[in-house]
């Protein structure tokens, strides 16, 4: 898919990886539709869009909410008339504890916006694309690290729903890919939290030790492999995985 003046969605684009995606989605011409709860963060990265000269649009969505997630497909609708991309960026790892200990609220909110959310904002943007015959949705991958069950948890149903939503639209017949995308680590407010604090540096050590050896990916990485990814893609690959060290030429 080109994706000069095409509409994306990006959820979780007011910070981190998401912000990095919106503006290389921008850098190439696509419309990009920002989302995530915090209105002020989503506007900075409207502002960083336009002032590099492209085309931004802030709604906030809470991702886990029906009713804010129909909405985003309504405003995005109304004001640019197609969604060609989901990007199912938006994440949550707050429960950084053992099984034993974790607060059940906390542990439930990751699992809900890693899944539920992504499940939502998918369930309503599909319908809209499987009418156009045409479209790509890509949901963020990540790690499933011990003492972070509830991450771990809800990614791993993501993956599922990602692997059996590529089976669906073969089934369906339709030109509506899906794919799954791993950033590697990156360092950004979900990663910091992991490396700043006790219980981070006793369940997951490795981010601190992989921050002070430098041991990271960028934000970009990911950006720049999705362009790529969406340059090649076709409905024979949906269902597949890559990170920013996939060769493409060899999908
Ligand atoms: N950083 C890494 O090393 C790494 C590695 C593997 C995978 N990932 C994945 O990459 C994605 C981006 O993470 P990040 O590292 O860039 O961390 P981040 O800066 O903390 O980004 C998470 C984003 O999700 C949004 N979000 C959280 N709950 C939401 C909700 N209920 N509704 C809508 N948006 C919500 C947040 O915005 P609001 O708070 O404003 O809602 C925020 O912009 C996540 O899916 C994460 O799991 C990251």
């Amino acid at each position: 898919m080109k994706l000069e003046s095409k509409t994306v969605i990006v959820t979780g684009s007011g910070s981190g990886i998401g912000r990095a995606l919106a503006l290389e989605f921008a850098k190439n011409k696509a419309n990009v539709v920002c989302c995530g709860r915090r209105k002020e963060r989503l506007d900075q990265t409207v502002e960083l869009i336009e002032q590099a000269g492209g085309v931004g649009f802030a709604v906030a969505t809470d991702i886990t909410k029906k009713e804010d997630v129909e909405n985003l497909v309504t405003r995005t609708l109304e004001k640019f008339g197609a969604i060609n991309v989901l990007f199912n960026n938006a994440g949550s790892f707050q429960s950084i504890a053992g099984v034993y200990e974790a607060d059940p609220d906390i542990w439930w909110t990751d699992v809900t916006v890693n899944l539920y959310g992504s499940f939502l904002t998918i369930r309503y943007v599909l319908p809209h694309m499987l009418e156009r015959n045409e479209g790509i949705i890509i949901n963020m991958n990540g790690g499933r690290p011990v003492g972070g069950t509830g991450y771990a948890c809800g990614k791993a149903g993501l993956m599922e729903l990602t692997r059996i939503l590529a089976e669906e639209l073969k089934i369906l017949q339709k030109d509506v890919m899906v794919f799954s995308a791993g950033p590697g680590l990156v360092k950004t407010e979900m990663t910091q939290i992991q490396a700043d604090t006790e219980a981070g540096r006793r369940w997951i050590p490795s981010t601190k030790q992989a921050f002070e050896a430098g041991r990271t990916n960028q934000p970009e990485d990911i950006a720049r492999a999705t362009i790529k990814l969406i340059e090649i893609a076709r409905p024979e690959l949906s269902g597949k995985h890559y990170s920013p060290n996939t060769d493409f030429s060899n999908f």
